[in-house]
């Protein structure tokens, strides 16, 4: 039998195992960082970094339910030198995404320019939605404000770049989006952020379960595969091909990847799979791909990526 082969390749970087860690999980301190890459994971995204460190919110600002989990963190992170230095200082084969990100565009702008004059050179993720800044809204809602962001950026930016968005949830938005991110040389999108602000109630106490904006967070879990699904397919079927996608988003198990993929995915982040079950779900879910690529009869994941058959087909 041939061996099922599961490398990917985005940008200039092949990832010999599809799954990754999605930023905020497992990737804030070297520690942490380190024991990604040393695990069964396909490469390591850092935390989205902002220029000088940040706190995050007040505690509790995560909490697992049955289905998912809820989060309001704050962007807490080390600051975007601590993880330049990170990695310039770290030897492995598996490719590394730095997440960045800021709490005003001028200070995104200036993270990339940093990034744009270091020594840095692989995958960079720019943040476009992170629903847990008070007071700010996901700019990946705003068109203006999308558009304003890339035409600054790419007027320098010349390393590969991706963009991690939030979850659209009308058809027009993809249409209006993708007609936006196709005019730019971007290497990935990334589908999807936590769906924003939701509300986790626990009923015996009769509150909510974080602290931070009144218990309002973005959700992630077995909630939000199917937004998942449809946010990679849709960009899947607009996108140019050349921009590659990273599916994130409800993944629990190898079925969930082999969907994310059919989608189109090239790629798949783990996110609260491993909050709740630690580093240890990389390997089971591997596992669970390969064994359900072998029973189908495929070799490589391009066998089936984006062959998502229309139910009349
Ligand atoms: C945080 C949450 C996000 O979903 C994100 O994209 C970035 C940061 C946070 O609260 O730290």
């Amino acid at each position: 039998m041939t061996a099922i082969d599961l490398s990917a390749t985005i940008g200039n970087e092949t990832f010999q195992h599809p799954l990754i860690n999605a930023a905020g999980v497992w990737d804030e301190t070297a520690t942490e960082m380190n024991a990604v890459l040393e695990s069964a994971a396909g490469g390591l995204t850092t935390k989205s970094a902002t220029l000088a460190p940040r706190a995050g919110n007040p505690q509790p600002r995560y909490f697992d339910t049955d289905l998912g989990s809820i989060n309001s963190m704050g962007l807490p992170n080390q600051g975007l030198a601590y993880y330049l230095d990170f990695i310039a200082n770290t030897d492995t084969d598996k490719p590394i995404d730095l997440s960045v990100t800021g709490t005003k565009m001028a200070d995104q702008i200036d993270a990339l320019k940093q990034i744009q004059a270091s020594d840095f050179a692989g995958l960079c993720e720019l943040n476009l939605s992170c629903p847990n800044v008070v007071g700010k809204p996901q700019i990946g809602y705003d068109l203006e404000a999308t558009k304003e962001i890339l035409d600054r950026v790419f007027a320098f930016y010349t390393k590969p770049l991706g963009v991690k968005l939030p979850p659209y949830l009308d058809l027009q938005q993809y249409d209006a989006m993708a007609e936006i991110l196709n005019q730019y040389p971007l290497t990935y999108i990334n589908a999807i952020n936590s769906v924003g602000n939701g509300l986790v109630v626990d009923p015996e106490a009769e509150r909510v379960v974080i602290k931070p904006k009144g218990g309002f967070g973005g959700i992630g879990g077995k909630y939000i595969k199917p937004v998942a699904l449809a946010n990679v397919r849709a960009f899947r079927q607009r996108l140019r091909p050349e921009i590659k996608i990273i599916g994130t988003g409800g993944v629990t198990t190898g079925t969930d990847v082999f969907e994310l993929i059919l989608c189109g995915a090239d790629i798949v982040e783990l996110g609260t799979v491993v909050m709740q079950e630690g580093l240890d779900a990389f390997a089971r879910i591997n596992q669970e791909l390969t064994d359900l690529m072998a029973a189908k009869g495929y070799q490589k994941l391009a066998d089936f990526r984006s062959h998502l058959q229309e139910y009349d087909a």
